[in-house]
């Protein structure tokens, strides 16, 4: 194994803090166990420079397989505890706000689109809010798995995780009540300055 500095990150709130929309025990197995087990399978990809710039990695590798899954596990993990907060939920302000009505019309048509995406992605994977690198246009995607959004391009604002690990002890096969309650704690100020890069 090659030396490196990926670590499993910190959560930026407490296991808890999320409750009553995602519960504690969840968070605690997705953080330690899941999370923890896609950068510890990661690490045994012997073929990887580690050295690189996690996304530069991810892009330079994603033709290997466990790179792609395990790789863009550990990445999508890192980005989606940081796009929810204790103190999230209510609706996007100022440029954000208006990049989403210029693509989807209002906010409530781009909450259902957003849920489209969720729901119709059968099996496991995310929903993703992307901005486009070299314009501020956004789009809706869904990918599979744990394939990560074409990094090469865009830069994630949201991404929803609808793998079962990550509902289903509250909500079971409620995927849509998991997604309607997930809006509760969107951190918006962190997709406000993923858009500002
Ligand atoms: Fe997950």
């Amino acid at each position: 194994m090659m030396t490196t500095k990926l670590t499993l990150p910190q959560l930026p709130y407490a296991y808890d803090d999320l409750e009553p929309y995602i519960d504690a025990k969840t968070m605690e197995i997705h953080h330690t166990k899941h999370h923890q087990a896609y950068l510890d399978n990661l690490l045994k990809c012997t073929e990887v420079d580690f050295n690189l710039p996690l996304e530069e990695m991810l892009v330079k590798y994603e033709h290997i397989p466990a790179v792609r899954n395990h790789g863009g596990g550990y990445y999508n993990h890192n980005v989606f505890w940081k796009m929810m907060s204790p103190k999230g939920g209510g609706e996007p302000t100022g440029e954000l706000k208006s990049a989403i009505e210029a693509a989807f019309g209002d906010f409530a048509n781009f909450k259902a689109e957003f849920k489209k995406a969720a729901m119709g992605r059968f099996g496991s994977g995310w929903a993703w809010l992307l901005r486009e690198k070299h314009s501020k246009k956004i789009r809706i995607e869904s990918k599979p798995n744990q394939d990560h959004p074409d990094l090469a391009h865009s830069i994630p604002l949201l991404g929803l995780d609808v793998w079962e690990h990550a509902y289903y002890l509250k909500y079971q096969n409620k995927r849509p009540d998991y997604v309607d309650a997930w809006w509760n704690v969107v951190n918006w100020n962190f997709a406000a300055e993923q858009f500002k890069k």
